[in-house]
C-alpha cells in the first residue's frame, strides 16, 4: 500500500547518508568481498559488544550457517519456538535435522524453557530461541540447559536490534551465534541482508568461508576446501548497513517513542493485551507493536475495517506448526502448543516505523477501539 492510501504497516528510513555511501562503492568498482564488507562487520561487533560478526545475505542464510557451525546435521533435532517468522524452524530442514517445536510463555511470547527442555531427546543437538518482537529470550536459563544436556544454541535476534538483558548485555553479545536480519522493515535495513554475532573465532572462519562457496582467505579464486553456499553479502548493500548503523541508536529511539505513544493510546480498550512491559532488567528493541485482541473477536473484520479507514494492519504471527507445509510434512495439528495458537490466533500488528507521528497513532487506536467495538 503506498503513503497515499493510508498507514502501512512498516516505512524503511533511508535518505542521502546512504546514497553517498552507495555512490563511492559503485565509483570503486569493488562491488562484493571487498573492504565495505568488514567495515559494517566492525560497526556492528562493537555496537552489539560482540567479538566477531559476519555479515550475510540474509537472516534465514544467517540461521543456516549458525546451525552448521554448532554442528547440526542429519537426523539431528534442533528445539525452537512455534511463534516466529518460518525461517527459524525451515533452516533445521536445510541440514537434514527437524524442528522440535515447544511452546511459548504467555507473556514474553518467546520459548519457555521449562517446555523447551521437557522436548529434549537423544537426538537434540541444539536450542534455537528467538527473541520475538525484539524481547530478549531467556537466555541464561537456555545456556543452564545447553550446559546440563551438552548441546548448541543459536539465537535467532531477526527482530532483536536494540534489545538488551538483564545483566547489560546486547542481545547478541553473549556469545552464542546470534543472527540478526536486514529486511526492509527491521530496525535497520540492507533491502535484503542479514548479521551473524558471536564469540567463537573457529566458528566466525566456518562461516565466513561458508557464506563464500567453501574458500578460506588463503585460498585461491577457484580453490574450495569444503562445501560452501553463496550467502554473501555485497558491498553496496554494506554501504547502505554503515549509513543506517550511524543512525541506529536514533532509529531506537524514534521507535520507541512511538511505541510509547502506542501504550498511551490504547490504554483502556476492553479485553486488549499489548505487548509486555520490560521486566526484570530485560529491555526490548522496538521491532513490531503487536496487541492481542479479546478471544472471540472477529479479527478479519477488524483487519478490514482498519483498511476502510486507511491503515494497515496483519494477523501477526501465525502458528509455524499449523502452516499448511508443516501440517502436511509433519501432521501437525491445533492442540499440541496451546499458548503459541492462542496467541496467534488473536495477534494483529499495527503501523509501527520511527517518524510516526502521535497523532496518527491516535487516530489507529480511535479507528481500532471503534472496530472493537462492534
Ligand atoms: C524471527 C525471524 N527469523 C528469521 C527471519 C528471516 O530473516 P530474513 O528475512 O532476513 O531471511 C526473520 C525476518 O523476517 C524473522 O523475523
Amino acid at each position: 500500500m503506498s503513503e497515499e492510501e493510508g498507514l502501512p504497516l512498516a516505512k524503511p528510513v533511508v535518505g542521502v547518508p546512504e546514497e553517498q555511501l552507495v555512490a563511492e562503492v559503485l565509483r570503486s568498482g569493488h562491488l562484493s568481498l571487498g573492504p565495505r564488507v568488514i567495515e559494517f562487520e566492525r560497526l556492528f561487533a562493537e555496537f552489539v559488544g560482540a567479538r566477531f560478526a559476519a555479515a550475510v545475505s540474509s537472516g534465514t542464510a544467517g540461521l543456516h550457517l549458525a546451525l552448521r557451525a554448532v554442528g547440526v546435521g542429519d537426523g539431528d533435532e534442533v528445539i525452537t519456538s512455534p511463534f516466529s517468522f518460518v525461517a527459524s524452524a525451515n533452516v533445521a530442514l536445510y541440514e537434514r535435522a527437524r524442528p522440535v517445536f515447544a511452546d511459548i510463555d504467555p507473556v514474553t511470547l518467546n520459548l519457555d524453557p521449562a517446555a523447551a527442555e521437557a522436548a529434549i531427546t537423544a537426538r537434540t543437538r541444539a536450542l534455537l530461541p528467538v527473541h520475538i518482537f525484539g524481547y530478549p529470550a531467556d537466555m541464561p536459563a537456555f545456556e543452564r540447559i545447553a550446559a546440563r544436556h551438552g548441546l548448541g544454541i543459536v539465537e535467532d535476534a531477526c527482530e532483536a536490534l536494540g534489545a538488551i538483558h538483564a545483566d547489560g548485555r546486547a542481545v547478541g553479545a553473549r556469545g552464542n551465534p546470534a543472527v540478526f536480519g536486514f529486511y526492509a522493515n527491521k530496525q535497520i535495513t540492507t533491502g535484503e541482508g542479514g548479521m551473524v554475532t558471536l564469540g567463537d573465532p573457529d566458528m566466525k572462519a566456518r562461516i565466513d568461508s561458508e557464506r563464500n562457496q567453501g574458500r578460506a582467505p588463503d585460498m585461491g579464486w577457484l580453490d574450495h576446501d569444503r562445501l560452501g553456499f553463496n550467502y554473501r553479502l555485497s558491498d553496496i548493500a554494506c554501504a547502505i548497513g554503515i549509513a543506517q548503523m550511524a543512525r541506529l541508536k536514533g532509529l531506537l529511539k524514534a521507535r520507541a517513542l512511538v511505541a510509547g505513544y502506542y501504550r498511551d493510546a490504547l490504554a483502556g480498550i476492553e479485553g486488549l493485551d499489548l505487548p509486555c512491559e520490560d521486566q526484570g532488567g530485560n529491555r526490548r528493541g522496538w521491532f513490531v507493536f503487536v496487541v492481542q485482541l479479546q478471544r472471540g473477536v472477529d479479527r478479519d473484520g477488524i483487519v478490514r475495517r482498519l483498511a476502510e479507514l486507511g491503515i494497515q494492519s496483519k494477523p501477526y504471527l501465525p502458528a509455524i506448526h499449523l502452516m499448511s507445509f508443516y501440517r502436511e510434512r509433519f501432521g501437525r495439528r491445533e492442540g499440541e502448543f496451546p499458548v503459541c495458537e492462542d496467541v496467534a490466533a488473536r495477534s494483529l500488528a499495527l503501523p509501527f516505523y520511527p517518524g510516526l507521528g502521535e497523532g496518527e497513532v491516535e487516530r489507529v487506536a480511535e479507528a481500532l477501539r471503534s472496530a472493537c467495538g462492534r
